[in-house]
């Protein structure tokens, strides 16, 4: 296809750096705009990408560094705020897009790609969910003729580099014979960050799929204790996983949110109260991608997190390194 100036507003995380790679090797130009350059140093050496330290919720910055884009894709987000009102929630999930639609129109920028999450849906449980609806279906009512918008709406995603599995496996590794899990049956249908990003790509070669919104999920379901318990096994430790009760997985929450990084807070917990497991029709299917296993990823990258787990990693895998 031909090439396209990019711009991408929170591309400097997990899925912004996959999707950045994927979108420079296939010779886009590309301006990600970030609020620190530092964080983003895997971007650095990328050919074509311009790095720019932003405000991207000041709508003058926005102007500034989006003129000239043929594309603008939405990736920023967060999974915490802070307090526990859906005020960050809002500022990052509802008037960043709003901004960056709005900045689209003002210099006629006419394809907008969008990142939303699975369940997303104004009167979704949590303010996560919420807040990424309410974005969606605004930006999809802003589309018109001028302004051609998809939209992405993931399950938990997984690969090198993801807060998913690697984050159980470091608590994995510090957490001595048994696991006590929260919302231990919630159910997952994690999907390959290679394969969002390849998602990304096919809906911007292809017109076609302006106005739809793709559900990403990856090709089996699990809960979430087989994920850790497979996380466990993959690293060749021996722990017990001990699924919390309802009341215990909310206290947990409480507390968890309270610590620095808030690794579990109300709001995750109110999100995991529905399962992230897609409806209908696959959506990388229908962009024409074959959904990539966990089992065939995984591996590879938790070999880090333990002796044992490089070395399952080497038989599984004899050509990783
Ligand atoms: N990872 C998943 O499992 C998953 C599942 C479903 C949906 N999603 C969605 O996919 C998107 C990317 O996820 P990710 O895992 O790559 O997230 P990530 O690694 O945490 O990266 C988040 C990005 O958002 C930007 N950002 C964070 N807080 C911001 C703020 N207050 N204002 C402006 N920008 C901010 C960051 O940009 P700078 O720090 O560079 O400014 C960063 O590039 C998010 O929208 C997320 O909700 C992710």
């Amino acid at each position: 296809m031909q090439q396209q100036t990019i711009g991408l507003i929170g591309g400097s995380g997990f899925v912004g750096v996959h999707l950045a790679n994927r979108l420079s090797a296939a010779g886009h130009r590309l301006r990600v705009l970030t609020r620190r350059r530092g964080t983003a140093r895997a971007l650095w050496v990328l050919p074509a990408v311009d790095l720019i330290e932003a405000d991207v919720h000041d709508p003058a910055q926005l102007e500034r560094h989006l003129a000239g884009c043929d594309t603008v894709m939405q990736l920023a987000g967060i999974l915490n705020e802070h307090g526990d009102d859906g005020r960050g929630f809002r500022r990052v999930h509802v008037d960043l897009p709003r901004k960056v639609v709005a900045t689209c129109r003002l210099l006629g920028i006419r394809r907008y790609l969008h990142m939303s999450a699975l369940n997303a849906r104004p009167d979704g449980p949590s303010h996560y969910l919420r807040s990424k609806g309410e974005a969606e279906d605004w930006v999809h009512a802003e589309a018109g003729a001028d302004l051609l918008v998809t939209s992405f709406r993931p399950s938990v995603i997984f690969g090198p580099g993801d807060s998913f599995y690697n984050r159980f496996a470091g608590l994995l590794a510090t957490t001595p014979f048994v696991f006590p899990l929260a919302c231990a049956e919630a159910r997952f249908q994690p999907v390959y960050v290679g394969d969002v990003a390849e998602a990304f790509l096919r809906a911007l070669a292809d017109p076609a799929t302006a106005g739809a919104r793709y559900e990403l999920c990856g090709p089996s379901v699990y809960t979430l204790r087989e994920i850790v318990e497979y996380t466990a096994r993959t690293l060749g430790l021996c722990r017990k996983v001990i699924p919390l009760s309802d009341r215990l997985s909310r206290l947990q929450a409480e507390v968890f949110e309270r610590i620095p990084g808030k690794p579990f807070s109300r709001d995750n917990y109110r999100s995991a109260s529905e399962d992230s497991v897609c409806q209908g029709e696959c959506g990388l299917c229908r962009l024409g991608i074959t959904p990539m296993a966990v089992e065939a990823v995984v591996p590879g990258y938790l070999a880090g997190h333990s002796a044992r787990g490089r070395l399952s990693a080497l038989r599984a895998f004899p050509g990783q390194r």
